[in-house]
């Protein structure tokens, strides 16, 4: 069992991880629409990722013997002006991801709901993945700057994701 507050603010967060899905799945639509297949594929399986995010937090929440309750999607920002710009943003969107699963985690030592912390803690360690990639790639792209050719080899090598 866990609370009722608990079961409220992970419902949240699995609106939160199908938004993260929602957003890279645009983001990938963008990249897509200017040629860069490689970082739309790299795009894709984040937000395939962020599913995964949403559906373990579903699985928990019938774990503990409560009920998802989905919630409204907003659209996602849309108006990218340039690569740089997609990584910066979602690096930034990550970096709120990692506040809201602090806030979790803070939640679950307040309660003493230890099955939650022990849960939780999974995604602690993924945000610092998480932030780490984004980071990486927004510091490539730094450097890369105008640099076609530059764009073309980051295209290349994130299509390597699988
Ligand atoms: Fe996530
Ligand atoms: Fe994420």
């Amino acid at each position: 069992m866990i609370s009722k507050k608990m079961a409220k603010e992970i419902n949240d967060q699995i609106q939160r991880e199908l938004f993260s899905e929602y957003l890279y799945l645009q983001m990938a639509a963008f990249l897509k629409g200017e040629n860069f297949d490689g970082m739309a594929k790299w795009m894709t399986i984040q937000a395939k990722e962020e599913h995964s995010h949403a559906m373990k937090f579903f699985e928990f929440l019938y774990d503990r013997g409560e009920n998802v309750i989905l919630q409204k999607i907003d659209s996602p920002k849309n108006d990218f002006k340039s690569v740089l710009e997609v990584f910066k943003y979602a690096y930034g969107h990550e970096l709120t991801v990692t506040k809201n699963i602090n806030n979790l985690m803070a939640l679950a030592k307040k309660e003493n709901d230890y099955a939650s912390e022990s849960f939780l803690k999974w995604y602690v360690d993924e945000q610092v993945e998480e932030e780490a990639s984004f980071d990486k790639i927004v510091k490539i792209l730094q450097k890369i700057k105008d640099s076609g050719n530059g764009l073309i080899m980051l295209d290349k090598q994130l299509g390597k994701r699988e």
